[in-house]
């Protein structure tokens, strides 16, 4: 019998990769499809890929001439495949000519004809356009829409801001600059909030009730209650409502959590997350854009790990708090225990002290270890009681987090279903704490 092997991203299913599959398999007696997972794609820079990875399986599996379908991973993996199912042939697109000549040591390498006139890049390409605004005064808004260039479709129309004349001379070069953010709705499909964690509440609603998508740095709300009432609303209307932290979005960072709650150190005791910085200092006139105490701006990101690793359902939670409530200033600091049935957990964020900026989950074989900055880590460290036994993980991360947000949205709004990386039950936890903090109804002060 021979195999024969080949290997897509299958994006969009279309003639050209039928006419492709065909071709292949009628080279032999068995034909074997890799389909490229989508970190995968992102890592060799094809990020712009609109169906998720069971889609596209999906998509090979309907063509009914793959008798095997597999999911390509990393690097170096063909060659792996190829002695593993023993593949015969390995077939591709005359696109890369060339590209795979070094795997003729292994097996037999064709090229096959491209089919002219159609690519899953065309097709993207010819979609409408979504145009996005932005809200607030986040430092980090330009970021968005760096980002944003890297997403097929996405254009950055517009910013809506308390004060113009403090925006990045790129923001300021947008079509649209405004202090109303209803100005800034009319003339946008979707909004990116970035501003005081205060004002999201009436800021998504005011979005939402204009007939447009939001994507909010978390949280929602002050309230689960009213967190839930924004979501239910979001969806009575078809609208896409989706928490952005963008740490939830990196690679390394989804990886580690799984690994975790894989069972890989054994049962979690205990999770310490620590963010800080003292960028805001007074003498740093380099900073544009507002900020909000430590809370505000690293709260929901500190929290993150804590909820994902540890689940929501806490027994008891205890916020210690120094400085003036979303403020920043010398000595501004927050502390925030967590008690779990049978872990503990613990987040420190401040703008006016600082600290390591590191993340450690221990368990009970071993622990994680996430070097500063973790909330914008590629590499993190699983560490035995021998050290010899440590493993090390890397994983590309591109635009910080922000980029897989902005596609995961795009991707959520051209579906019509919200593909989220943070789940329902995580974003009422981070309404609740958030609130209690600004809300001052469960914090210890100290001076
Ligand atoms: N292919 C083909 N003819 C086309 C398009 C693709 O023969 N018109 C082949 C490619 O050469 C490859 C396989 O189909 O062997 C999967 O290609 P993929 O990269 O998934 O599709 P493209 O349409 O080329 O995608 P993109 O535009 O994103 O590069």
């Amino acid at each position: 019998m021979t195999k024969v092997i080949t290997y897509g991203t299958f994006d969009l299913l279309h003639y050209g990769h039928t006419n492709l599959l065909k071709r292949a398999k009628d080279l032999g007696d068995y034909l074997i499809v890799g389909v490229t997972a989508e970190a995968y794609d992102m890592a060799r820079g094809k990020i712009n890929v609109k169906q998720s990875l069971s889609e596209r399986i999906e998509n090979v599996r309907e063509t009914g001439l793959a008798d095997e379908i597999i999911v390509e991973e990393y690097e170096g993996q063909k060659i792996d495949d190829i002695r593993r199912y023993g593949a015969d042939i390995f077939a591709i697109g005359s696109d890369w000519k060339g590209k795979f000549d070094y795997l003729s040591d292994y097996c037999k390498v064709v090229y096959l004809d491209r089919t002219k006139g159609i690519s899953s890049t065309e097709l993207r390409s010819e979609e409408r356009k979504l145009s996005v605004g932005l809200i607030g005064d986040a430092s980090w808004l330009d970021k968005y829409r760096m980002q944003a260039r890297f997403v097929n479709g996405m254009e950055i129309e517009g910013i809506a801001t308390p004060d113009t004349t403090m925006l990045t001379p790129e923001l300021s070069e947008l079509p649209v600059i405004t202090s109303d953010i209803s100005d800034l709705l009319q003339k946008v499909d979707a909004v990116v909030i970035a501003s005081d964690p205060s004002l999201h509440e009436k800021q998504i609603r005011q979005a939402l009730e204009a007939g447009k998508h939001v994507l909010c740095e978390s949280p929602f709300a002050l309230t689960p209650e009213a967190g839930d009432s924004l979501v239910a609303y979001a969806q009575e209307r078809g609208l896409v409502l989706q928490d952005a932290i963008k740490t939830a979005y990196s690679t390394a960072f989804h990886r580690l959590v799984l690994l975790v709650k894989g069972g890989k150190i054994g049962k979690v005791v205990s999770v310490d997350a620590t963010c800080t910085s003292l960028r805001y200092s007074k003498t740093d006139d380099s900073i544009t854009g507002a900020n909000w105490g430590g809370m505000g701006e690293w709260g929901p990101i500190a929290l993150l790990p804590i909820f994902q690793i540890l689940g929501t359902d806490y027994t008891s939670s205890q916020i210690i708090t120094r400085g003036e409530k979303g403020f920043v200033h010398e000595g501004e600091f927050t502390k925030i225990d967590f008690v779990y049935p049978s872990a503990v957990a613990s987040m420190k964020v401040a703008t006016g002290v600082k600290s390591e900026g590191e993340l450690v989950i221990s368990g009970t074989d071993a622990y994680v270890y996430v070097p500063a900055p973790w909330w914008k880590t590629d590499y993190f460290e699983i560490r035995y009681e021998n050290p010899a036994d440590n493993k090390r993980y890397f994983y590309q991360l591109d635009g910080e987090g922000f980029r897989f947000e902005l596609i995961t949205f795009a991707q959520a709004i051209a579906n019509g279903a919200s593909n989220s990386y943070i789940s329902r039950d995580i974003s009422r936890s981070l309404c609740k704490i958030m609130g209690e903090y600004y809300l001052g109804t469960n914090i210890l002060q100290i001076r």
